[in-house]
């Protein structure tokens, strides 16, 4: 059913084709399969037993995350994820997997300054500032009004108080900034195809021009970010989707722009990774690029499709 919506859109079936190579029946697979809900404990409100005690009493049945002691798989649930008093007081955040890693990566410490370029609706702004302890300040900034009351009502709900909210170009931080900020998170907008199991709606406008138009925004706020980052700083750039383009190409172009930014290698336990492209069709990219990461849902089946560069700022 879910391939044949796929067929009517030819450019997007043709490039899945072209990027699964044999493994596209088992990407099919998995695409029509829901992914168990996971939630994040929200440690500024809530210890982590008295929380899993509590849901469990309800029903819940809650399986942890190797790489995040906060993280939660989880297996049975007595109704809607979202439809309990604990998660109306914040208590706990309804969030992929895939979506903790970055703050993860980063590891922001408390009394840091963070910048968080895209930030709506605040799934790892307000990670980021459980894991800060409240404290430092973090710049969760967005483009998109409707969004950004989201994430303003994620900032309360999660007794969050370390963040300002701004709306502002992302492109203009690198400017505005030089060399402040000592995490800097990059989660891009991207045509979001990782998210294809629950989002089929993609289908209808994924294509070049769309892809082409969202590469301009990836390279401005890529290199705006890297340019509020301090030397020696930690930034991460991640996207929900797969195209290449959107992703090994636009830290290519970070690397072509700036020779100071350094990839670094990582591994997370229970999480299997491909590490990223060195070429796609006619590119070939920078070998350090292969550090970056990949994640496929039928590798891992709780996660969805996303990418993720970590990236160092050596001094210039
Ligand atoms: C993938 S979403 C961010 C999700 C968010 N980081 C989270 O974890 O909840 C990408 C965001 O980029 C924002 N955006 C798009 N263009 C932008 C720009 N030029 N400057 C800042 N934000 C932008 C979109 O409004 C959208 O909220």
């Amino acid at each position: 059913m879910k391939e044949e919506l796929l067929r009517k859109n030819v450019e997007l079936s043709n490039f899945l084709h072209n990027y699964y190579g044999e493994e596209y029946p088992k990407f099919v697979e998995v695409m029509g399969k829901r992914l168990r809900p996971s939630i994040r404990v929200n440690s500024l409100k809530i210890e982590r037993e008295e929380l899993r005690r509590r849901l469990i009493s309800k029903g819940f049945k809650l399986v942890p995350v190797p790489f995040y002691e906060d993280g939660f798989v989880v297996e049975e649930l007595p109704g809607e994820i979202g439809n309990t008093v604990e998660h109306f007081v914040g208590y706990y955040y309804v969030q992929g997997l895939s979506s903790m890693i970055p703050p993860v990566l980063l590891n922001p410490a408390p009394g840091e300054k963070v910048l968080d370029i895209a930030s709506a609706p605040g799934s790892k702004a307000t990670q980021m500032a459980q894991m800060m302890k409240n404290t430092g300040v973090i710049v969760a900034n967005d483009i998109d009004v409707e969004r950004i009351k989201a994430l303003s009502n994620n900032i309360d709900r999660m007794g969050v108080l370390n963040t300002i909210v701004t709306l502002e170009q992302g492109y203009r931080f690198g400017q505005l900034y030089p060399d402040t900020f000592d995490r800097v998170l990059i989660d891009a907008p991207c045509s979001a195809l990782g998210t294809l199991n629950k989002n089929m709606e993609i289908v209808k406008w994924w294509g070049r021009e769309k892809i082409g138009r969202l590469m301009g925004a990836q390279k401005s706020l890529i290199l705006s970010g890297f340019d509020a980052l301090k030397p020696g700083g930690l930034m991460v750039y991640s996207t929900c989707t797969i195209t290449p383009e959107e992703n090994e190409y636009i830290v290519n172009y970070l690397l072509k722009e700036r020779n100071n930014a350094e990839i670094l290698d990582f591994q997370l336990p229970g999480v299997v990774f491909r590490s990223a492209l060195i070429h796609w069709e006619r590119f070939y990219f920078h070998p350090s690029i292969a550090k970056c990461k990949r994640i496929e849902t039928h590798h891992n089946p709780d996660f969805e499709g996303f990418f993720i560069a970590l990236v160092k700022k050596l001094p210039s």
